[in-house]
């Protein structure tokens, strides 16, 4: 066999798969690459489930995953089963028991990294997450290691493939959100109970962990600002199109020179001269802006058995590289942001913002509109009457200056009150 890299070990890495699913079965083929790895024991729910695996040797696999936590020969867990439990008890049993842990499971590291990490620190333990943020892109290690003398404050990131393909497909075909859900479902793109990725919880999951070790604090989950994209309407799509930018739906996090940050998921609308905008289907990217290093965009596939198996693969041969060579290895990633960031919240920030609002047609409307938001402090970049429906009312189109989001929400409020709908509210990327 030709190997990829030959390392020379004295002894073989015992690693134990948790998980064969689509990244564990990457993971399991990339690592037969790798002749000074071992898999030596694989847990998964069903034995007996057929899995597209040419030559595994079932003797290797457990119904029981505490069978690999346990096992005194293996020196490095790779946790592929996602969700809180039993992965939080697993990964902290396997500590204890004197593991390296690699996990692709962003939910977990976002509500209960903090435990972990502690634990980790506890028993001189590493716990690597390279899969966990954006599939197949190198985010984690190179934010530790190669940009580690960068102060970064700035994150925008597409790191949800199912909610970037769908928001894609509505743009290119000008369809529905529920026709395209419903195609994305057929081809795979999207799970049966999509909430998951529509809502923004996944991109939350992703942006909680990646802005923690971007800002070097703790940022809670709960207080990530969330919005989804089940609201977007394929006339938003076209009138962004029209005004030059396209509609993503954009994890972000920004830190002020105080140290208190900002940190959320919602649709945006982004300028098509913008590196994001150009993103599409389901492909991730994640841009940072820092000092020395300027503006950098990382992207590629968020997803998929064998890009994320790059990842996890990665951190198991990282980890196998430094076993044997000192008491405390890779340094530069362990995580020790023990303290809490402070989080400003939504309506304290400053936004643009696009409104669509479907108005009588009546002398006087767009006036109306515009001393509303002048009421409130809100500016008016522009602001565009379409023609007029058979039932007489017409939809405007407004984007603001920046303005305060407080302000903003209660001029919607002002504004429907004076017998208009706004069917529209979307932030713009500044
Ligand atoms: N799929 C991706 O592209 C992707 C990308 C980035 C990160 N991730 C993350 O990677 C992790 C795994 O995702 P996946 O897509 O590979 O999931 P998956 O295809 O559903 O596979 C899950 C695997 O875990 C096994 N399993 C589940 N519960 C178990 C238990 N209690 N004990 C033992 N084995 C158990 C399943 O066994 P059976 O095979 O017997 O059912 C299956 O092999 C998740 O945290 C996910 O968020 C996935």
């Amino acid at each position: 066999m030709i190997l990829w890299y030959d390392f020379p070990m004295k002894k073989k890495i015992k690693v134990g798969l948790i998980g064969l699913g689509t990244v564990g079965s990457g993971v399991f083929k990339t690592l037969r690459n790798f002749d000074y790895i071992e898999v030596s024991k694989i847990a998964v729910r069903d034995i007996n489930k057929p899995r597209n695996i040419e030559g595994l040797d079932k003797s290797l696999l457990t119904d029981n995953p505490y069978d690999v936590v346990n096992d005194p020969e293996i020196d490095i867990v790779a946790e592929l089963i996602g969700g809180l439990d039993p992965a939080y008890d697993l990964i902290t049993t396997a500590m204890k028991n004197g593991k390296h842990i690699v996990t692709a499971n962003k939910e977990l590291l976002a509500k209960r990294g903090e435990e972990l990490f502690s634990t980790a620190d506890e028993y001189n333990r590493v716990i690597l997450y390279e899969a966990a943020i954006a599939g197949g892109i190198p985010l984690i290690m190179p934010i530790k290691t190669i940009l580690a003398g960068n102060k970064i404050n700035k994150i925008e990131a597409i790191v949800n493939g199912t909610t970037n393909y769908i928001l894609t497909k509505m743009d290119v075909q000008g369809a529905s959100y529920e026709d395209v859900l419903k195609e994305a479902q057929q081809l795979g793109y999207a799970e049966a109970d999509p909430t998951g990725d529509v809502e923004g919880f996944d991109a939350a999951y992703k942006i909680a962990t990646l802005s923690t070790i971007t800002f070097k604090k703790r940022i809670k989950i709960e207080k990530i600002y969330r919005e989804g994209i089940t609201k977007i309407r394929s006339q938003d799509m076209k009138a962004a199109n029209d005004l030059g930018y396209k509609i993503k739906l954009i994890a972000s996090g920004k830190i002020d020179e105080n140290g208190k940050a900002d940190v959320r998921v919602h649709p945006m609308l982004v300028s098509k001269k913008s590196t994001l905008a150009h993103i599409d289907y389901v492909t991730n990217a994640v841009s940072l802006t820092g000092h020395p290093v300027g503006s950098i965009t990382l992207s590629g596939p968020g997803a998929g058995e064998f890009p994320t198996a790059s990842s996890v693969v990665g951190d198991i041969l990282a980890i196998s590289a430094e076993l044997g060579t000192s008491d405390y290895i890779l340094p530069m990633m362990r995580c020790r942001h023990a303290e809490n960031a402070d989080m400003t919240d939504i309506s304290e920030t400053e936004n643009k913002y696009y409104m669509s609002i479907n108005a009588k047609n009546a002398m006087g409307v767009i006036g109306k509109i515009g001393n509303i938001c002048a009421d409130n402090n809100i500016s008016l970049a522009s602001i565009v009457q379409k023609c007029v429906s058979d039932d007489n009312t017409a939809d405007i189109t407004v984007i603001t200056e920046i303005a305060n989001e407080k302000a903003m929400q209660n001029a919607v409020k002002l504004i429907e009150q004076d017998g208009n709908k706004v069917n529209s509210l979307i932030r713009v990327q500044v």
